[in-house]
């Protein structure tokens, strides 16, 4: 899949927050979003997702060639996308089995028996060192900030998008975790050559990874692009700018 990100100007709930991204991420790559909190990170996933509190006012946002401005969420997951949520919510009485069973059917994924099923649940809990029991609870119910990060990166592995954005797949996570999880999500990329726009605030999960493209956004826009160095750059300097107004 190839995502592009023409000229995109979108609100959020009424205000301008996105100014003119430009952005393509295809096939197999890994790329990076940083930036000050409260410059349009999470935003730009969500207007990417078609979620219902953003609203593009301007530009274009293209699937291999085709404009999905107007397409709504599920039809945005059929094409392949998937957002990790920076905050992911708790929903009482739904189990992740049927969750993802659901789900599965909804973007017509191959049928797979329930052995087989489970086998790849508890296959990749067990990669996300997530515990067993977890699985059978409701989604993310109860779960400690960690553990709804990893139940997501599971989904993921289950749902098997053509492209990943993640929102801040390393908030929250302990050493170990963070470690854990970028290896996960390179297995991932690698088995099912996805492509991949990461959203961080720390050079920590990076240095498990490799992305190619390194991309900083303020105030709406991307104001600097690089390859990896740029993330040391950061990490010594800061972005010279401070937190958006
Ligand atoms: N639903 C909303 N209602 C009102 N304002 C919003 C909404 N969503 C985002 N905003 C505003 O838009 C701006 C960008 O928010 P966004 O969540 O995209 O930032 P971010 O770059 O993801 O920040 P962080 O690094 O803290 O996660 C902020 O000023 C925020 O208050
Ligand atoms: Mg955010």
């Amino acid at each position: 899949m190839i995502l592009e990100i023409k000229d995109l100007h979108a609100d959020a709930e009424q205000r301008n927050v996105l100014k003119g991204v430009n952005l393509t991420v295809k096939e197999g790559e890994l790329h990076v979003l940083m930036g000050p909190n409260g410059s349009g990170k999470t935003t730009l996933a969500k207007t990417i997702m078609g979620h219902p509190s953003t609203k593009i006012t301007k530009g274009e946002l293209l699937v291999d060639g085709k404009v999905i401005n107007d397409l709504p969420v599920n039809e945005r997951a059929k094409l392949g996308l998937f957002l990790e949520f920076q905050n992911p919510v708790e929903i009482e009485g739904l189990g992740l089995v049927s969750f993802l069973n659901t789900a599965r059917g909804a973007l017509n994924a191959q049928k797979i028996g329930y052995r087989e099923f489970m086998g790849e649940i508890k296959a990749n809990a067990e990669s996300l060192r997530l515990r067993e029991d977890l699985i059978g609870r409701s989604l993310n119910y109860g779960f400690s900030g960690g553990e709804k990060k990893k139940m997501e990166i599971l989904q993921m592995a289950m749902l098997k998008p053509k492209m990943a954005i993640l929102d801040e797949p390393d908030s929250g996570l302990d050493v170990d975790a963070v470690r854990i999880v970028a290896e996960n999500i390179n297995q991932f990329m690698k088995k099912t050559g996805a492509g991949a726009l990461i959203i961080t605030h720390y050079s920590r999960i990076l240095n498990y990874m490799n992305p190619q493209f390194i991309h900083v956004i303020s105030d709406g826009k991307i104001v600097r692009e690089g390859g990896k160095g740029l993330i040391e750059e950061i990490e010594r300097g800061g972005y010279g700018f401070g937190a958006e107004q």
